[in-house]
């Protein structure tokens, strides 16, 4: 990638690929979900894009298609496994086809922080994660981190019993499945790029969803408010083909896990306050944030936190344990 096709493929909108690789080098596709600006993964990505592009320069151009222009979650990792793309970043919920282990990471107040997530990752339980879908052909790179979720619907949310009758959009997790029904209310899995069109058409009356997708989307546009209740959290694995990635030159291989793993470390430092100036954003938008008293929140805990036992058996009591003193 030469200067002037850098500051072409910069002026492109937010939405476009930013193709401009030289003949000869490797291309690495990386899709993702996301907006770009003001977003954890969106950042990320990026960043690991020009550092590519400038320190691989010859070897390797990297191109990152955001916001689902590519391919959306539900495609990412067959198309990964067909070779069309070489990176993604899908939240840990997405890989539900791969392996039941990453369950934990959707379990309500499972984590009380993104510092207890990164905790619990760094252990060996954590680390042994990221190649527990290798014989499936995937291969985690690192983990990286969004942060907590929020809850927002076309009405106020303060008591859990205001979530009974209500259509959530969730990921296609079954636990984030089960955590909604926990509370009376109708889960609709549905692809992330799905749904502002369905709270702003009615097809759902709310979502869950961290400030920063909540303010990439725009979903504070069409919903009555959000309520504070950090009550679970959305983190990513940057993840590869174990084809491909076992087929790179060892050289280039070890380079790219270098520049990987030091935007890893920036970014994942950011990715608290990423998701704050998020929510200032939405607040500034004249969106209303509602807060809960401890006793409310306290509610929300005693009607979501019987999940956990119904997927105690897929994550394993020990590794909720270990969960649990992280919090501590
Ligand atoms: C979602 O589908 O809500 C999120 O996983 C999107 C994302 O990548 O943060």
């Amino acid at each position: 990638l030469t200067a002037a096709a850098a500051a072409v493929a910069l002026s492109f909108s937010a939405g476009a690929a930013l193709a401009q690789c030289d003949d000869g080098e490797m291309v690495i596709k990386f899709s993702h979900v996301t907006n770009t600006d003001r977003h954890p993964k969106g950042i990320a990505a990026s960043l690991l894009m020009e550092r590519v592009n400038e320190e691989m320069n010859g070897t390797a151009c990297m191109e990152v298609y955001p916001n689902s222009t590519l391919y959306n979650d539900d495609q990412v990792l067959e198309a990964m496994l067909n070779g069309d793309v070489q990176l993604a970043a899908p939240s840990l919920s997405k890989f539900e086809k791969y392996t039941k282990q990453f369950r934990i990471f959707d379990l309500p107040f499972m984590f009380k922080n993104i510092e207890a997530v990164d905790a619990f990752q760094a252990s060996e339980t954590g680390q042994a994660m990221k190649q527990s879908m290798m014989r499936r052909g995937l291969l985690g790179l690192q983990f990286w981190h969004n942060g907590m979720k929020q809850f927002s619907a076309n009405k106020p949310l303060i008591e859990p019993s205001d979530a009974e009758g209500l259509k959530f959009r969730v990921q296609t997790s079954d636990v984030l499945v089960a955590q909604m029904e926990a509370l009376g209310a109708s889960p609709q899995p549905m692809a992330f790029s799905e749904v502002y069109g369905a709270l702003q058409t009615g097809v759902v009356d709310g979502q869950e969803n961290t400030w920063s997708n909540i303010y990439g989307q725009k979903f504070f546009e069409v919903q009555d408010g959000i309520t504070e209740t950090n009550h679970g959290i959305i983190d990513y694995l940057l993840v590869t083909s174990v084809e491909w990635w076992d087929g790179l030159d060892p050289e280039v291989r070890g380079q790219l896990a270098t520049i990987i793993q030091e935007v890893t470390e920036t970014r994942n430092a950011e990715a608290y306050a990423v998701n704050q100036e998020a929510k200032q954003a939405i607040i500034d938008a004249g969106s209303e944030v509602r807060q809960l008293t401890p006793e409310q929140r306290q509610s929300w805990v005693d009607a979501m936190k019987p999940v956990w036992e119904q997927f105690e058996g897929d994550v394993g009591a020990e590794n909720i344990a270990a969960a649990q003193e992280i919090n501590a």
